[in-house]
């Protein structure tokens, strides 16, 4: 088990990539902004993906801009492509992440590439990226399951972390996409992936639409993982997986931490507030069980 965990909050990506309603660019900024002043030490901003893909974040060189950057905390953006990089860099972001799938058919819907093409895609990227000084983050998605073809294998997951981790990501992130995963199933697979990549260098992004996340979280601390992904209110989906809800609560996951005695550096006072804040903005309940008890209480 660790004795500290860096939470790698993905709200204003994951959290609102999939909103319908068009979220003004100054609540985006605010709403990173009051992420960053919990403790957390990485907020993910934004994405420079395609504009007719995701509508809700053609805003990313606005927002990236409007963010006070305060010292010690990490914006990393995602990028899909050679184009989304040099976007990222011109808004001057100095941390990206790449994005690909175990799932060829995911992969296809998601970023209309197969598994191979879009590491034939990001070698540039990693390239520029290394010469640039930039770290790249690497997401693997669908690890536990996918929505067009049902059953992973783990070997495809080991497969696809592994290439990533060879190309340069310093962190693989394997993601439970639509939220299917069971404890037993998260564990084996962050075994087998850390059989080709060291612990330290693994993160888990747990969706939970199923209600396992925490569950699955725990699994995987107990093997030593240490960065965990999770979004503030438990927003999130991805626009091309469908069924999938939200990713697990920050708050929920800060809470639990906290309670093991295993440090975050967060205030989960300010984090709840700003999972209010968030939660009153998009004009619904907040999806973290940890928000809702402490405004009851
Ligand atoms: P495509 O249509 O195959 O490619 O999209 P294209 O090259 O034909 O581009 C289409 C249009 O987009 C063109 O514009 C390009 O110029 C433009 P047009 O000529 O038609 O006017 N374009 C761009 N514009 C701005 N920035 C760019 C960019 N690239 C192309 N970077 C593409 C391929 C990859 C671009 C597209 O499929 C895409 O953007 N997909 C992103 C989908 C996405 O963001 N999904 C959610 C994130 S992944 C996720 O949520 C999972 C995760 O949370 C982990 C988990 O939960 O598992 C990370
Ligand atoms: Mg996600």
């Amino acid at each position: 088990m660790p004795s500290s965990v860096r939470i790698v909050e993905v709200g204003p990506r994951d959290g609102l990539q999939n909103e319908k309603a068009i979220i003004p660019t100054a609540a985006k900024i605010e709403l990173i902004d009051r992420l960053s002043a919990t403790g957390l030490r990485t907020v993910e901003a934004t994405s420079f993906v395609s504009p007719k893909w995701v509508p809700q974040l053609a805003d990313a060189a606005e927002v990236y801009a409007g963010i006070a950057r305060r010292p010690g905390v990490r914006y990393p953006v995602l990028v899909p492509n050679e184009r989304g990089y040099e976007r990222a860099r011109a808004a001057g972001a100095d941390e990206v992440a790449v994005f690909t799938a175990a799932s060829e058919a995911f992969n296809k819907a998601n970023i209309n590439a197969s598994i191979d093409e879009s590491l034939e895609r990001f070698a540039p990227v990693l390239e520029r990226a290394k010469a640039d000084g930039v770290p790249v983050r690497g997401y693997v998605s669908t690890v536990l399951g996918c929505p067009y073809q049902g059953e992973v294998p783990v070997a495809g997951v080991v497969h696809v972390a592994r290439a990533l981790h060879q190309m340069g990501c310093y962190e693989i992130s394997l993601g439970d996409t639509i939220g299917v995963g069971t404890p037993g199933k998260a564990r084996a697979m962050l075994l087998a992936v850390a059989e080709a990549i060291p612990m330290p260098a693994l993160a888990v992004h747990f969706h939970d639409t199923y209600g396992q996340a925490l569950a699955n979280i725990l699994a995987c601390l107990e093997e030593g993982v240490a960065v965990v992904d999770a979004a503030v209110s438990g927003t999130g989906g991805c626009p091309y997986a469908k069924g999938a809800t939200g990713n697990v609560a920050s708050e929920d996951v800060a809470y639990m931490l906290r309670g093991m005695g295993i440090e975050t550096g967060i205030d989960l006072d300010a984090l709840s507030d700003t999972g209010r804040w968030l939660a009153a903005l998009l004009s619904r309940d907040t999806g973290s069980k940890v928000t809702r008890a402490r405004a009851a209480s």
